[in-house]
């Protein structure tokens, strides 16, 4: 459907009319329907504990994600960033948070934190879907003083007057590329000149370290939207597995996934599918999921549902036809073993790198027996990446990678990929392997989140082919 502009064509009309255009008191009603999102309580407690961990003379800015042209006029689908999702819970473009420790004045009240948002029109919302304004923010996410984003800049313009440290956590578009005037605008370094502009001593940073210190260890609520993103994952991981016939295209493979995700309520995915079949699983982030795939195949699906903004981040590979060759069961079992004693290492204060390192052992031992590598420093030609980052609103969640603190989630990921033409025997190529779970730190030891997918090669040989 095409947007049609009635309100320029409305406004036109009336200015000819020599009216002037009222804004009428009838909109479309917000309604939430699920009733299992984190409360408004809880996103207040979070902000009061960023509000605590600012000193006084600093303010925050947390910006919503900009909507993003797909093209001409169709947008994206719109996901707010993870950081209004944290701190407010707000789904609307145009939100801005703005923390201010020490306080400002507004009308005859005191305020520490506002938002600023576009007003709503019933108008636009005929076309757009319905959004929240200033009245629904505070109604229904408890936020002290929402106004709408007009007054925002004169704002800004006189707080930042009086702080000497502004905190920006993400800007929405980074930068912009001008074509033709062969040009880039960043937007950093035109906030810094907006700041000189206001105050000259005011400093600018992304650094609102206790804000990502606070996201890397998961609350109750989070917590259970996590493990319900997950359970969506595994349920999509079953039918996959169980519906996997050799002829069918990746995408179809992908559909039996995500059929699961939305019919679990997941809103989407939390990063673009990944279904790589034969030398596509040789591929880390492969996503074009087109490929027919062929008996002998082993298929990686590194597929997460995201369910209210939370992600799971889960990975099998699995023989198309139901039966591992010699080759790919040997490699399976090695990132199988390398994966036990990363989930085994996941403890408490170890370091952040303690999983990857034990990981990293396991692989590059069993490696050397099975002769794939004759010396240590040929391991990264074949284990490329980490095995394991934060997981949470985003899939690579920010953390301080320090040592692990309970109630932070992370995956526990190791791989093999060994593509056509790889410096060791062929019987080795196009067997790409990666095997994640999303293992929450306890202080009794690691807990996997998704534990509940079959995941040794025995079991998955019993899935793969067994729709009922
Ligand atoms: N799904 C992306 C990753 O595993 O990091
Ligand atoms: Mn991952
Ligand atoms: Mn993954």
């Amino acid at each position: 459907m095409r947007t049609h502009h009635t309100s320029d064509v409305l406004q036109l009309l009336l200015l000819l009319c020599g009216s002037t255009v009222i804004a009428t008191a009838q909109t479309f009603r917000y309604v939430v329907h699920d009733q299992d999102h984190i409360p408004a309580s809880v996103h207040k407690e979070r902000r009061e504990r960023v509000l605590a961990s600012l000193p006084n003379n600093t303010a925050a800015v947390v910006f919503s994600a900009d909507v993003r042209n797909r093209q001409n006029d169709v947008d994206y689908e719109y996901r707010q960033n993870s950081d209004m999702l944290y701190l407010t819970g707000i789904p609307t473009p145009t939100a801005t948070l703005v923390l201010i420790p020490k306080g400002v004045t507004i009308g005859q009240r005191t305020v520490r934190e506002v938002v600023f948002i576009r007003a709503r029109s019933q108008d636009r919302e005929q076309w757009e879907g319905v959004s929240m304004g200033p009245r629904e923010v505070m109604e229904m996410h408890g936020i002290d003083t929402a106004i709408v984003i007009d007054s925002m800049q004169k704002f800004l313009d006189s707080l930042v007057t009086s702080i000497d440290t502004l905190l920006v956590t993400s800007l929405p578009t980074k930068s912009l590329t001008v074509p033709l005037a062969g040009k880039n605008v960043y937007a950093n370094s035109e906030i810094r000149k907006w700041a000189k502009e206001h105050n000259p001593n005011l400093v600018v940073s992304q650094r609102l370290s206790g804000l990502v210190a606070f996201r890397e260890v998961k609350d109750t609520a989070e917590l259970r939207l996590m493990q319900r993103a997950i359970d969506i994952s595994i349920e999509g991981h079953y039918a996959m597995m169980r519906g996997a016939r050799p002829g069918m295209k990746e995408y179809e493979l992908e559909a039996l996934m995500e059929y699961h995700f939305k019919r679990g309520g997941a809103e989407d995915v939390g990063y673009a599918s990944i279904v790589g079949s034969g030398y596509n699983a040789c591929i880390l982030h492969y996503s074009t999921n087109r490929r027919p795939t062929v008996n002998g195949d082993l298929v990686l699906a590194d597929c997460g549902a995201e369910y209210h903004g939370y992600t799971a981040d889960i990975t099998r590979t699995f023989p198309m036809n139901g039966k591992f060759s010699r080759e790919q069961r040997l490699l399976y079992d090695v990132v199988l073993e390398a994966q036990d004693s990363g989930i085994a290492a996941s403890r408490v204060g170890e370091s952040f790198r303690e999983p990857h390192n034990a990981a990293k052992r396991v692989i590059a031992r069993r490696l050397m027996e099975l002769g794939v590598i004759t010396k240590l420093e040929q391991l990264g030609k074949y284990f490329m990446h980490g095995t394991s980052h934060y997981l949470g609103l985003d899939v690579h969640d920010p953390g301080s990678y320090g040592p692990l603190k309970a109630n932070s989630v992370i995956t526990v990921e190791p791989g093999i990929y060994i593509p056509e033409g790889s410096d060791c025997d062929r019987k080795w190529w196009n067997i790409g392997i990666r095997i994640e779970d999303d293992i929450l730190i306890t202080p009794n030891g690691p807990v996997n989140m998704s534990g509940k997918l079959v995941r040794t090669a025995d079991e998955i040989e019993a899935i793969v082919g067994n729709a009922p």
